[in-house]
């Protein structure tokens, strides 16, 4: 069966927009553990700008499913995931002017400090994936690098419709038995929703989702726990 891993980043953003401490996201992080969630996963960004430090302790010290820890290849970032050690990390291209994660991760341009962070992070005993979008060598080269698992970039999938999203389609369908030649995990994430979450559900090989915003957005109507549960079902219905 393939995990969802639920993204609560926008719950501290809705925080962040008043400075204040409500809601709190380990309230959503329970609440999507309730809700079926098999993992929960947090961008801790160089600008603080939702998810804050003492959320990422907190969240280490009582989420009971998977922490995955989306962060940049960053000095300060390393050495905190270090310290906390979640169950998985997830390196990630990062931009102050971007509105979320725009692209996959440049390997191939940043070999020697992606090296560093994943060598430190494996070290710790953390499963270490990278966000990566559907291109070869970029893969090749994380196997190289010892990664653990690969999260495709869907963002160009989730933008487009019709002939357009197959395309997509089928370059994450290449990539995703290339990254199961390779012996590396499969994840995917980015920009899905309950609408278009099928066609990626039902990708060959996938172990792991990854979904924020979209279920983040339809909690404000149905509550945290329902939404989680509403994907979890699509995920199961295309799945089985
Ligand atoms: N996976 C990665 C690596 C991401 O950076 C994000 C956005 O934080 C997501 C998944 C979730 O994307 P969305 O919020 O569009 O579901």
């Amino acid at each position: 069966m393939v995990k969802l891993g639920v993204n609560i980043d926008h719950v501290a953003t809705v925080r962040q927009a008043r400075m204040t401490n409500e809601p709190d996201p380990i309230w959503a992080a329970a609440l999507a553990e309730l809700g079926g969630a098999d993992g929960i996963t947090v961008h801790l960004r160089e600008d603080r700008r939702h998810i804050l430090d003492r959320d990422l302790h907190l969240l280490a010290k009582t989420v009971a499913v998977d922490l995955n820890l989306e962060m940049a290849v960053h000095p300060e970032i390393v050495e905190i995931a270090c310290q906390v050690q979640p169950a998985q990390v997830t390196l990630v291209p990062e931009k102050r002017e971007e509105v979320t994660t725009e692209g996959g991760l440049d390997v191939l341009g940043n070999r020697q400090a992606v090296e560093n962070a994943v060598g430190e992070l494996k070290e710790k005993g953390i499963f270490v994936a990278l966000f990566l979008d559907p291109v070869r060598e970029q893969i090749d080269l994380a196997k190289e690098l010892g990664v653990d698992g690969i999260e495709l970039h869907t963002g160009k999938y989730a933008l487009t419709e019709g002939k357009a999203q197959e395309v997509h389609r089928q370059a994450l369908v290449q990539s995703g038995n290339h990254i199961h030649e390779l012996e590396m995990r499969l994840h995917a994430g980015h920009g899905l929703t309950y609408r278009n979450i099928g066609p990626i559900a039902s990708l060959p090989h996938l172990f792991e989702l990854n979904i924020g915003h979209s279920i983040v957005s339809r909690a404000l109507f149905v509550g945290l726990k329902e939404a989680v549960a509403e994907m979890k079902r699509k995920i199961v219905q295309t799945t089985r």
